[in-house]
């Protein structure tokens, strides 16, 4: 039996969420939470619950229903793919980026791209742009060959700047190598169904088009085409990343605080933000594989929950600020501040149970004390210790902690982290009472690079803008 289907096997897999640390018996009055909040929290959470299920039967929440999806068609196109190319680039920004790079980071070989094609089990290379840095892409295209490249342009609005500009010049590059009439199958566009621009371009020159599916907003997409194309042409196993989310969901139904994983975190959070001035979320995965889902999580974080009006229309200014760190390499950078600086933090360690590999440390230097305890250790009891040891000292300290375990990282497992995030985040939105969905903030910038970029239609912006006045020569220093 597959084992993702099978029912001990998945319970075995469950993430585990320790949230002691955070708790005024290990943090004291000042710093902890008293199960006496959570519990206050419970009539609160019973509505927000019934506001999740009654837009989730309207249709308004569509990302909790993704695990059901077919995907046949995402796997066929992968299979294609594979055989057209060496290179696979994904162009797009934020939701429409972030999400391919943690997968890739969390479950193909950390040298992916160096590895050899058998290596690679004949999957193409994969490349996800997200800026418009000339120098960066120069030096993608310097070492691409574009004769066996393929390119998967992702944005929900199919307008973004970032991405239509990227577009443009790889378009062009591409047809420069191959020919305008044998470029079509070497792109693929991930977007809306019918709005946007890029969708007017795809019908235009022909090319493949992948639907995002309507309501799911950009960082909410990881589990639509948006990430499983790419995930599924370098080989990952994206049923089983949608059985993890599925299972996780399930986990997730439940009003009871104590029994939902994602509305505990969510409330944990909250009172310590709202209570005792947390205003920060780290969050330090001890695995490398992991600081991607960091970078992830840092956008659904601040996107979603940094806003200045509450749903009545109140100014309220919410949000915590999501920061990522990584164990052990942030221990030697950020630990000291968050041991002894200000108290306005709380910190999520991600740790892995087993690591795919151990690597024993050889025993050396008998003689040398302050080496030979290390040999016959392995690297993964080096790391775990490190977590603990860390977790520990921010304890002593009344430094609010919590730990989520993964039992190994696999699709099924970063499948429930992606899941449990995303219930906890519109959650949270409830407890805030603000729209965890819409990102006002985001379209000022887009507007604001728009005009400044001349695009028609947008000249009383600029005209906006330039009513700020220039700086003053006597704040710039020049050397
Ligand atoms: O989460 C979001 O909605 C944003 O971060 C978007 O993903 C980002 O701005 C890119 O937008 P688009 O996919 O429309 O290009």
């Amino acid at each position: 039996m597959i084992s993702y289907k099978n029912k001990a096997w998945k319970q075995e897999m469950a993430v585990r969420l320790d949230y002691n640390h955070v708790m005024a018996r290990f943090m004291g009055e000042e710093h902890g939470v008293f199960d006496g909040e959570i519990e206050s929290l419970q009539s609160e959470t019973k509505e927000i619950h019934h506001e999740i299920k009654e837009k989730r039967s309207q249709g308004r929440l569509p990302f909790l229903d993704l695990p059901d999806q077919d995907v046949k068609g995402i796997l066929e196109l992968a299979k294609a793919v594979r055989k057209r190319c060496e290179s696979f680039v994904v162009l797009g920004i934020g939701g429409s980026a972030l999400g391919n790079t943690s997968l890739h980071m969390a479950l193909n070989h950390p040298y992916y791209n160096e590895l050899t094609k058998t290596g690679r089990k004949r999957a193409p290379r994969i490349y996800v742009l997200d800026n418009v840095d000339p120098d960066h892409l120069r030096g993608l295209l310097d070492i691409l060959d574009l004769k066996k490249t393929c390119f998967n342009v992702i944005t929900k609005s199919g307008g973004t700047a970032e991405t239509m500009a990227n577009f443009l010049i790889c378009q062009e590059a591409l047809i420069e190598a191959v020919g305008r009439e044998n470029h079509q199958d070497r792109i693929i566009v991930t977007t809306d169904k019918s709005k946007g621009n890029l969708k007017r371009v795809a019908d235009r020159e022909g090319y493949s088009c992948l639907v995002i599916p309507d309501g799911v907003g950009g960082r909410f997409s990881v589990l639509t085409p948006v990430g499983l194309l790419s995930a599924a042409v370098s080989g990952i196993h994206i049923r089983e990343l949608l059985a993890g989310a599925a299972f996780m969901e399930r986990r997730c139904r439940k009003a009871k605080l104590r029994e939902n994983p994602a509305y505990l975190n969510a409330a944990v959070h909250y009172i310590l933000n709202t209570k005792r001035g947390k205003r920060i979320s780290v969050m330090m995965p001890y695995s490398n594989a992991l600081y991607g889902f960091a970078d992830w999580y840092r956008q659904l974080w601040s996107e979603s929950l940094g806003k200045r009006n509450a749903l009545d229309g109140r100014e309220v200014f919410a949000g915590q600020t999501p920061v990522k760190s990584l164990g052990t390499t942030d221990q030697h950078s950020q630990i000291q501040l968050y041991v002894e600086g200000p108290n306005d933090k709380v910190i999520t360690f991600l740790g892995v149970e087993n690591f795919r590999e151990k690597m024993e440390i050889p025993e050396s230097y008998s003689e040398m004390e302050g080496i030979s305890y290390l040999g016959k250790h392995t690297l993964e009891e080096l790391i775990q210790a490190e977590q603990q040891a860390t977790a520990y000292a921010l304890t002593r300290h009344q430094r609010p902690n919590l730990t989520l375990t993964l039992k190994e990282l696999n699709p099924f497992s970063l499948g429930q982290l992606f899941m449990m995030y995303e219930i906890q985040t519109i959650f949270s939105g409830g407890l805030y009472r603000i729209n965890p969905l819409d990102q006002p903030g985001v379209e000022d910038g887009k507007v604001a690079t728009y005009a400044l970029m001349g695009r028609p239609g947008y000249e009383e912006q600029k005209e906006e803008m330039g009513k700020l006045g220039a700086g003053d020569d006597k704040y710039i220093i020049s050397l």
